[in-house]
């Protein structure tokens, strides 16, 4: 079993740092004494947040799709504060439509973002990790959705289904080779944030219009706050857990349902957003 990370005086990486969950992250590992990399790819936005921030923080615009930007990240963190302890793959886009409907460029971008940026991550950090020899961490955002597929969002759950696997890979990897890195795979369910802002492409269909209607009515009734949601995440890490679900009530009943679809061999049931 790894040793725990460093948490106060330690170094976080956070991206997609300027919205939403990846702020509740940002103002809670502050909170913990820790300093702070943030990284987004909306420069002003990352730049404006960082400047509500009391502690140490070095904000980096970068795009995860471009592996040599999130390298230049990796090696800041290192210049800047000469350790990571905790690195969280956090930035994630929604696309929203009928799967044959939404644009090539849109799947692309949600497979971009979602998966090659979480790999990226783990390209340009674990090296650096591994050579550095101390025990830490790496929290790659997945979604309920990657274990709950859903009708109209298909590029989101199939990246994020991505993220699962390539998250559990990851794992075995570290304890293959003996690292004393540990990951952990985080799976929010809904959290007040920006991620319904922009689901559409040119072309909006009526059903996912009120699809994302619905999914926007029950972030605002049912969705945590990012900050109450990162307090959640901090515990489960400290509990030093792989499975990070900060939302076990709203989840579990639907992930007993589909394992029961599976075993039982019926045929999945439309999940129930509202249920969330
Ligand atoms: N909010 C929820 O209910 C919910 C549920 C499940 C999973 N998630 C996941 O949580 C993570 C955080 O999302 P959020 O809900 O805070 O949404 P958000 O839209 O508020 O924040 C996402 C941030 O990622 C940034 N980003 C987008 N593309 C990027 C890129 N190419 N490079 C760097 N940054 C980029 C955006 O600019 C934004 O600041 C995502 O991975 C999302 O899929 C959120």
């Amino acid at each position: 079993m790894a040793e725990e990370v460093e948490i106060r005086g330690g170094v976080a990486v956070i991206t997609g740092a300027a919205s939403g969950i990846g702020t509740g992250l940002a103002r809670k590992a502050i909170a913990l004494g820790m300093k702070l990399v943030i990284a987004d790819v909306r420069a002003d936005q990352l730049d404006a947040f960082a400047a509500t921030l009391d502690g140490e923080v070095l904000a980096l615009p970068t795009d995860v799709r471009d592996l040599k930007a999130v390298e230049a990240l990796a090696e800041a963190a290192w210049n800047r504060f000469g350790q990571v302890d905790i690195l969280f793959n956090n930035a994630g886009v929604m696309a929203t439509g009928f799967s044959w409907e939404i644009e090539p460029e849109r799947w692309q971008r949600s497979m971009s973002v979602n998966v090659d940026g979480v790999l990226n991550g783990i390209r340009a950090f674990v090296p650096r990790l591994l050579e550095a020899g101390r025990p830490a961490r790496i929290v790659n955002t997945a979604s309920v959705g990657g274990f709950l597929p859903a009708p109209l969002m298909a590029p989101y759950s199939v990246s994020k289904a991505a993220v699962v696997a390539l998250t559990e890979s990851l794992h075995f990897e570290m304890q293959m080779i003996g690292a004393p890195i540990r990951v952990s795979l985080l799976a929010p369910g809904p959290v007040k944030s920006g991620i319904f802002d922009d689901p559409f492409g040119p072309h909006v269909d009526p059903a996912a219009r009120g699809f994302v209607e619905t999914m926007r009515g029950m972030l605002t009734a049912n969705g945590l706050s990012p900050d109450e949601f990162a307090q959640r995440v901090f515990e489960g890490l400290a509990a030093g857990n792989y499975w990070l679900f900060p939302q076990p009530e709203a989840i579990d009943p639907l992930f007993e349902r589909r394992a029961a679809s599976i075993r039982d061999r019926a045929t999945p049931q439309l999940l129930n957003f509202s249920e969330l």
